[in-house]
């Protein structure tokens, strides 16, 4: 964790501002171990240079089974950018609009994203619930811009209008209630902050249905065990690519297809594995971005890609005025 962290952070219980205890940072200036405290005496531990204001890994222990096993898979090479075309596609969000700003990426998994958005010369905060926030750490937590926190979306340890931009993609579908998670993020951003999230469509009845009836079983299943099924993605995806059957098959026992066989095993793990996983439709994201009072509603990728605009004037920030900030 780096000292420059602590003017975002806020205790998530009390909302006063932490202090750090403990030995001093690395020579490169990061603090790998200690505790951040606030004036009523909170405390939250430091390991392993992360932040932790969760006890555990509560409901997503398949995720950090997952990062943990692919923990490199998704990222960016010199070779391959998909990770960041994927990044334009569903925040709609380019280089200049990031460059300088403070961003959170709600849910950052393995760091992915983190990369994108440090490149494009953000300063950028990951938060995960997952012990994934290891594999981001060491991927890129020692990076200039970069930060890794362990914390729960229903609990975030963050100052209120703290960033300027928030994103979270495939994420607040995994939680308990998607709608109140994203609810949790608008207060965090600055007057006239962007906040973009990306979650699956409930456009597909069918698939939707019979996956559903799948991952009554699968999300049960040890999860090495249901790993190990997830390679029979590897040989289904050819004959998924058969016109009809293929078809038919697809919406019959869905499976992820990625074309690199690697993807194709870790996002067919990623759909049968979490505890929770809602679909969504337009008007019900564009109804939150409402309800948050969240403006100039975007739309990009399918199924649902929404990015909204903070007022300038909103309630709990009364004297935020264009050109303020940071
Ligand atoms: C499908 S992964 C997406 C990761 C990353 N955004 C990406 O696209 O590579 C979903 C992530 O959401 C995280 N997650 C689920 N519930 C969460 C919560 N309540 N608070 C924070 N993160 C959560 C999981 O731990 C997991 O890493
Ligand atoms: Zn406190």
């Amino acid at each position: 964790m780096k000292e420059s962290l602590l003017k975002m952070l806020a205790c998530p219980t009390c909302g006063q501002g932490l202090a750090v205890e403990g030995p001093p940072p690395s020579p490169e200036g990061e603090i790998l171990e200690g505790r951040l405290i606030c004036p009523a005496g909170h405390a939250y531990p430091i390991r392993a240079g992360v932040p932790r204001f969760v006890s555990d890994d509560a409901y997503v222990d398949n995720f950090s089974f997952e990062w943990k096993l692919h923990c490199r898979t998704q990222m960016d090479t010199c070779e391959s950018k998909v990770s960041e075309e994927d990044f334009r596609r569903k925040t709609g969000l380019l280089p200049d609009q990031v460059r300088g700003k403070r961003i959170l990426d709600v849910g950052c998994g393995m760091g992915r994203f983190l990369d994108v958005v440090a490149r494009w010369g953000g300063e950028v905060v990951g938060i995960d619930l997952s012990y994934a926030v290891d594999a981001a750490f060491v991927n890129l937590g020692r990076g200039a811009g970069v930060h890794v926190v362990q914390a729960d979306v229903f609990s975030l340890p963050f100052q209120e209008g703290c960033f300027d931009i928030i994103y979270s993609i495939g994420v607040l579908h995994h939680t308990p209630d998607c709608r109140a998670a994203f609810l949790r993020l608008p207060r965090l951003l600055v007057g006239g902050g962007h906040v973009c999230v990306w979650v699956y469509g409930r456009y597909n009845k069918l698939q939707s249905f019979t996956s559903d009836c799948w991952r009554a079983i699968t999300t049960r299943l040890p999860k090495r065990f249901l790993y190990s099924l997830c390679y029979l993605s590897v040989p289904l995806y050819y004959l998924y690519r058969i016109p009809g059957i293929g078809h038919l098959l697809r919406n019959l026992f869905p499976i992820s297809m990625q074309k690199r066989r690697t993807w194709r095993v870790l996002d067919t793990f990623d759909w049968y594995s979490p505890k929770y996983q809602s679909k969504h439709t337009y008007p019900e994201v564009f109804s939150w971005f409402r309800e948050a009072g969240l403006r100039q509603l975007m739309l990009y990728e399918p199924p649902v890609a929404v990015r909204g605009t903070r007022d300038w004037q909103s309630p709990s920030q009364p004297s935020e005025a264009p050109g303020s900030g940071h």
